[in-house]
């Protein structure tokens, strides 16, 4: 970590920031990971004194933060902490945000982006007007752009004032336990690496529900949709591990040749299911006659040499009935007993789950299914020693790490995937399903989901 440095959270007084970046970087404090000048600069529109700020954010860390709230280590994190007002969509404020890091000595900047996509550019020309260094890196939250098009121009303007390499795109599915631990579990499983291949396995199945609906966003979400805001990046990424060719070889690499070989079906109506929750019309801030789908579930096709053939089906919708991200793998039947499967918990159970093939006892030949479970999260040791993913994703990002950050290469190879769904999207009906089901029918219909 440089000397005179700080992080700058644009979008201080937001959701993400109350409850993952501050409660992420109490972590770092109480983990002793922040040198003692590394200041947090907090940026919103209301009229908070500091103190008043950080009796919130108090009130956030201490339900939000892994660690338990100590008041030795809160009082150290206050004093790093600074809330600093003004309109960001204001170049001209740029200017009294220069003055200030000068008057606080701070030259190297973490910028994070924690705001509406429509404010990243006018950020970018603020800084870009008044900023005295271009010793700064950028934190940049999904989705990037709106479709390829939008994002090529934001890349472009982020481009003059931040070089590439200080670019950092966050894709939180990458910091987060389980999903490091598909890579784990398939290069150093024996039994696994042999059959990770279209030989053995019969199709992929990457599912994430939540029981949330869209809540506080809704004025973002409704112009994106689940397709564009879980597909598009978090899914793409977790397909994109679970599939590489070389798990061994530079991931980023090994995950844009799989961006690069993604193949939708042929049939958009029957292998693509649209669903908006029954209610959502209603929520604040959307528009009533909206066709934003609140679900989506899609079959698609890898075609690289290891899963050539293989259907991957992919699911997430919001206002379902559990709150459940897994990854599970069928592999292909012997004779007449059931497919083996594995399971991998993502969250909020973290774990690993095999079902296999057994005699029944007492009988000669009948079989049976019975599984092996590991349970990660179950272990209180584990919960508290974890890091979360944007703990784990803004030190990374402190240190220069950025092999847990997508680049902008596969940004484009998965943008153009997307918007080739998003194209036929007038040709798949929307359907309506209840609040706390799962799903529209015929997403349940597409497989057998294995729960
Ligand atoms: C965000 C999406 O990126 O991820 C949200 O914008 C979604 O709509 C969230 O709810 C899910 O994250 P997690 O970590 O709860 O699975």
């Amino acid at each position: 970590m440089q000397k005179n440095s700080a992080i700058t959270l644009f979008g201080g007084s937001g959701d993400l920031t109350y409850r993952k970046l501050l409660p992420a970087l109490y972590n770092l404090e109480s983990t002793g990971k922040l040198s003692d000048d590394f200041k947090i600069i907090a940026i919103g529109r209301r009229d908070y004194s500091c103190d008043q700020y950080l009796e919130i954010a108090q009130r956030w860390i201490e339900t939000y933060a892994r660690k338990k709230f100590d008041s030795v280590v809160f009082n150290k994190f206050k004093k790093r902490v600074i809330y600093f007002k003004m309109d960001v969509s204001d170049v001209e404020e740029y200017y009294r945000l220069q003055q200030f890091y000068d008057n606080q000595g701070i030259n190297h900047h973490i910028y994070y982006y924690a705001v509406a996509p429509s404010l990243f550019i006018p950020i970018t020309n603020g800084l870009k007007k008044y900023s005295a260094t271009n010793q700064a890196k950028v934190i940049i939250e999904k989705p990037f752009g709106e479709d390829l098009a939008s994002a090529t121009q934001l890349n472009t303007t982020l481009a003059q004032f931040f070089g590439q390499d200080e670019i950092y795109h966050i894709d939180h599915y990458l910091g987060k336990e389980m999903i490091q631990n598909i890579i784990s579990l398939r290069a150093n499983n024996i039994i696994f690496k042999e059959i990770w291949n279209n030989k053995c396995i019969e199709s992929i199945q990457i599912s994430a529900s939540e029981s949330e609906g869209v809540g506080t966003r809704a004025g973002y979400y409704d112009k994106s949709g689940a397709l564009k805001d879980m597909v598009q990046n978090h899914l793409f990424q977790v397909l994109s591990i679970v599939v590489m060719d070389n798990p061994e070889g530079d991931f980023a690499t090994e995950q844009l040749k799989v961006f690069n070989r993604l193949c939708a079906v042929s049939d958009y109506s029957k292998e693509v299911v649209r669903g908006q929750y029954a209610g959502y019309l209603a929520e604040t801030n959307i528009s009533p006659q909206s066709q934003t789908e609140t679900f989506v579930a899609l079959k698609l096709f890898v075609e690289n040499d290891r899963f050539s053939g293989v259907p991957i089906y992919i699911k997430t919708g919001k206002k379902l009935k559990h709150r459940e991200t897994q990854l599970a793998i069928k592999f292909r039947q012997v004779g007449n007993s059931l497919p083996n499967s594995l399971i991998i918990k993502i969250q909020p159970d973290e774990g690993v789950n095999f079902k296999f093939n057994i005699k029944k006892p007492g009988t000669i030949t009948e079989l049976q299914q019975v599984s092996m479970d590991f349970c990660q999260s179950c272990v209180l040791e584990n919960r508290i020693n974890t890091p979360e993913a944007y703990e784990r994703l803004l030190y990374a990002c402190m240190n220069d790490d950025r092999s847990l950050f997508s680049r902008w290469d596969q940004i484009v190879a998965s943008w153009k995937f997307a918007n080739e769904i998003s194209a036929k999207f007038d040709q798949i009906p929307l359907e309506v399903y209840e609040q706390g089901s799962e799903g529209p029918e015929s997403a349940i219909a597409m497989t057998e989901w294995i729960v």
